[in-house]
């Protein structure tokens, strides 16, 4: 159905893999997932990268956040997504808390590893303390995937769920906390909610891949919570967010056209970017 320039690559998707993918302009596509039924459409669609993210404390359980999302919640769905998956790179949330010092976090990163079967891990922040959380995993042989820009584990703080990195001064922090995850070991960045300019910035600043989500076209790849791809997740529509479903009718067409308009750099289109 689409052009083979847009299909996924057979082999299954590695750490390094990630960065080849960069390296060779090709787009990450990523996606969260909860479930080994829904992974394995996703898998099977040519999805490079499935997210056991903390966002399902919201679309799971229906809270207002992500924070009370548990180690246990996320080993718990990560074990039913591996069952699910054969090709894609599994990676796990770590989530709020559960990295707030270096030995809690090889903890929660064995756990996420070995027991709940992932392959590399995400955690929130640019911070110090963050940062040197990501030295003692990475030194550990933990891949760890950085997250900039909105991390919905500091709504308190934040004041809710806003777009980060408007101001000159707030786009240099970002720029430099970016840079001291590469230095202590991150192997990937997400970028939440930033414009895409700096996005753009970003990505062409670090060796390592950027996956965005509401952080515009030229990131090294794109991930969104998989429900909202699908139109079902309550509330009006946020703008980094398209139904596919809509517009093609079936669950694994529209993760289909969404890998395809990924790899096409069709999607994010401006209207989804800030
Ligand atoms: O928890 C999650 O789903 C995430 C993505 C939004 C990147 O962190």
């Amino acid at each position: 159905m689409y052009a083979t320039a847009t299909a996924p690559p057979a082999k299954s998707v590695t750490v390094p893999g990630l960065k080849r993918m960069k390296n060779e302009a090709m787009p990450i596509v990523a996606l969260t997932a909860y479930d080994a039924s829904f992974a394995h459409v996703l898998d099977s669609a040519g999805v490079d990268v499935l997210l056991v993210g903390d966002s399902l404390g919201m679309v799971i359980q229906g809270h207002a956040s992500t924070l009370p999302t548990s180690v246990d919640d996320i080993v718990y769905h990560c074990r039913a997504v591996r069952r699910g998956t054969s090709r894609a790179l599994l990676m796990a949330d770590m989530p709020f808390l559960s990295y707030a010092t270096p030995a809690i976090a090889l903890e929660t990163a064995k756990r996420l590893l070995v027991d709940a079967g992932a392959s590399m891990v995400k955690l929130e922040g640019g911070q110090d303390c963050v940062l040197d959380v990501i030295r003692f995993l990475t030194e550990r042989e933990v891949p760890v995937c950085a997250h900039l820009g909105l991390t919905p584990q500091s709504v308190l703080r934040m004041g809710g769920f806003k777009v980060q990195g408007r101001e000159e001064l707030a786009q240099q922090r970002m720029l430099e906390q970016a840079h001291a995850a590469v230095a202590a070991g991150a192997e990937a960045l997400v970028l939440e909610c930033v414009p895409a300019a700096l996005a753009k910035t970003i990505t062409a600043a670090l060796p390592i891949p950027t996956i965005g989500i509401g952080a515009g076209v030229d990131c090294d790849g794109q991930i969104l919570v998989s429900y909202d791809l699908l139109g079902i997740t309550p509330g009006k529509r946020i703008r980094f967010t398209k139904d596919f479903l809509i517009e093609t009718g079936s669950v694994a067409a529209a993760v289909t056209r969404y890998a395809h308009d990924v790899r096409a750099r069709i999607f994010p289109a401006i209207e989804h970017s800030f």
